[in-house]
């Protein structure tokens, strides 16, 4: 009840999936249910399911000629039409207590653990190309947590009580913005779609949900449960679409209230954009949270612990075939481990094994899509043609012919300005600069400023007088740093996720702050 939950919440334990288990049975038959068969996902707006046309595939990225899913995208007039369903429920579902809200998410929560764990696991491993593993640890582990900590933190809100007064009675109300949220969510983590859709719904707004077209059958299987979970209709609307096509008709309604986005910095600027050019027709100045991309590193000062660099910077770089936003992309490494460096982690990387996530055994699988595959493609040819003294040391291979399949790759790159060590990638390549030990302090002074973006780095040293000064050097450079730890794996309500400069608004998600971006105060003072 939401009563427990005043209690700070636990995260989800990660189930394993070991040979035999059960959870590996029941994993393995939502696998099979879903991978044999189509899905067709509706448009949702109020009560209605419009199912018009079919005529958009969401298919598997290792085995791209099978459907996982048919769709459609809405049309301006679909989304016009959900905005007047959105407003139209909005003035009860805002003024409902914020626990009889927090109960359904709660209750989506337990949906999420239980009855639909595996089919949220399974469409995202065939529709998004995780492996178990990957899967677990987002469609189910960190959705919930989203769910139970947002609960949490939404009810610490109402905590605060103003300071009233003989004469005075103070108070303060958390309403939802005046108008509606649009939340547009990424491919790469599942629980981030029902986390842009579900912290705005929990403080009392409505919501537009456009789902990424490589995610649509996971992120609907969320809001089926949400509807299971009591969430009335019209709350949240949910909208496959054309990028321009739904960011245009949202940005041009004067109801907007707030956009909730994660994807690529020029959407994030366009989106800017596009409300710089409305900004005299909205009733309210409209929130922008975004969370957008990055170039993270994993700086090794000489006295680091070689074994945590080889595994960190190996999982960091192609777990979910390096399509984190958080995921390294860029090694600084001195020279004097480099040779060492080199031996462990080629070690490793020969074993790693890419395939089908229908394979248990596998660590990778394919990137996500056609596009994805053409610009990764793109940049290990860059390397291979020795363009800014790149050279590929392992991998470097791709293949395009069932599944969207780029091996892990490490390229060495000599020169500090290429784009191999400037430009996000967002595929398995792990671009290493070798540098000479002496110029430890001087380099993590150069990356500070190397390139726009500021989401995650990490810093690998024993030495603990280094760590502080690299902290303090590179204080503006990221927005999650890790001492002596990989830069991916952020969970809910432990390191509270978003990146600083043009990685995002930096509004922590997974963190207490995060829901005010979706509240609208309101203070009363009445007098006696
Ligand atoms: N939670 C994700 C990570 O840190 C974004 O990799």
């Amino acid at each position: 009840t939401s009563e427990q939950f005043m209690k700070k919440p636990t995260n989800e334990p990660i189930l394993e999936y070991k040979k035999g288990s059960k959870e590996r049975e029941a994993l393995e038959k939502a696998l099979e249910e879903f991978a044999n068969k189509t899905t067709d996902v509706p448009l949702r707006i109020g009560t209605e399911k419009i199912t018009r046309n079919l005529d958009k595939n969401q298919v598997m990225p290792f085995d791209h000629k099978k459907v996982l899913a048919r769709y459609t995208y809405a049309t301006a007039d679909d989304i016009k039409h959900a905005i007047e369903v959105g407003l139209a429920a909005r003035g009860k579902w805002e003024r409902l207590p914020l626990k009889q809200r927090v109960e359904i998410f709660l209750k989506a929560a337990d949906l999420c653990a239980g009855k639909y764990r595996m089919a949220l696991n399974a469409t995202t491993m065939l529709g998004q190309g995780k492996n178990i593993v990957q899967a677990e640890i987002d469609a189910a582990c960190e959705l919930i947590d989203f769910f139970r900590f947002n609960s949490y933190f939404a009810l610490q809100l109402e905590k605060y009580e103003p300071i009233s007064t003989e004469s005075s009675k103070n108070s303060l109300v958390y309403r939802g913005l005046e108008g509606f949220v649009a939340a547009i969510a990424p491919f790469n983590f599942t629980a981030i779609g029902g986390n842009l859709s579900g912290a705005p719904a929990i403080i009392g707004n409505v919501v537009l949900w456009k789902p990424s077209d490589t995610a649509v059958l996971s992120n609907y299987i969320i809001y089926q449960i949400l509807e299971e979970a009591g969430l009335p209709p019209g709350i949240i609307s949910f909208l496959p679409a054309d990028g321009p096509t739904f960011g245009n008709t949202v940005c041009s309604n004067s109801n907007l209230a707030a956009i909730n986005f994660t994807g690529s910095v020029p959407t994030f600027e366009y989106i800017w954009r596009k409300v710089a050019e409305n900004l005299g027709n909205y009733t309210t100045f409209p929130k922008l949270i975004g969370e957008c991309g990055g170039k993270n590193f994993h700086f090794v000062h000489p006295s680091a612990d070689l074994t945590s660099v080889v595994i960190g910077t190996l999982r960091s770089a192609y777990e979910y075939q390096g399509q984190k936003c958080s995921a390294c992309s860029r090694l600084f490494i001195p020279e004097s481990l480099w040779p060492k460096f080199l031996e462990e982690f080629s070690k490793l990387h020969k074993e790693i094994k890419v395939g089908s996530v229908q394979d248990g055994s596998i660590f990778m699988s394919a990137v996500i899509d056609d596009k994805a595959f053409a610009r990764i493609k793109a940049y290990i040819d860059h390397a291979k043609s020795g363009a800014d003294g790149a050279k590929v040391i392992l991998g470097g291979t791709y293949d395009d012919s069932v599944g969207y399949f780029v091996q892990p790759t490490l390229i060495r790159v000599t020169d500090f300005k290429s784009k191999l060590l400037t430009e996000e990638i967002f595929g398995p390549v792990l671009s290493a600069y070798v540098y000479p030990d002496a110029e430890a302090e001087t380099l993590v002074t150069k990356i500070k400023d190397a390139t726009k973006f500021g989401l995650t780095g990490a810093v690998f040293s024993q030495d603990k007088v280094f760590l502080q000064k690299a902290t303090d050097i590179l204080r503006d450079a990221t927005g999650n740093l890790y001492l002596n730890d990989k830069s991916t794996g952020s969970v809910v309500g432990q390191q509270p996720f978003g990146g600083a400069r043009k990685s995002g608004t930096n509004d922590k998600a997974g963190g207490p702050h995060y829901l005010l971006r979706f509240a609208s105060p309101l203070t009363i003072k009445e007098t006696f």
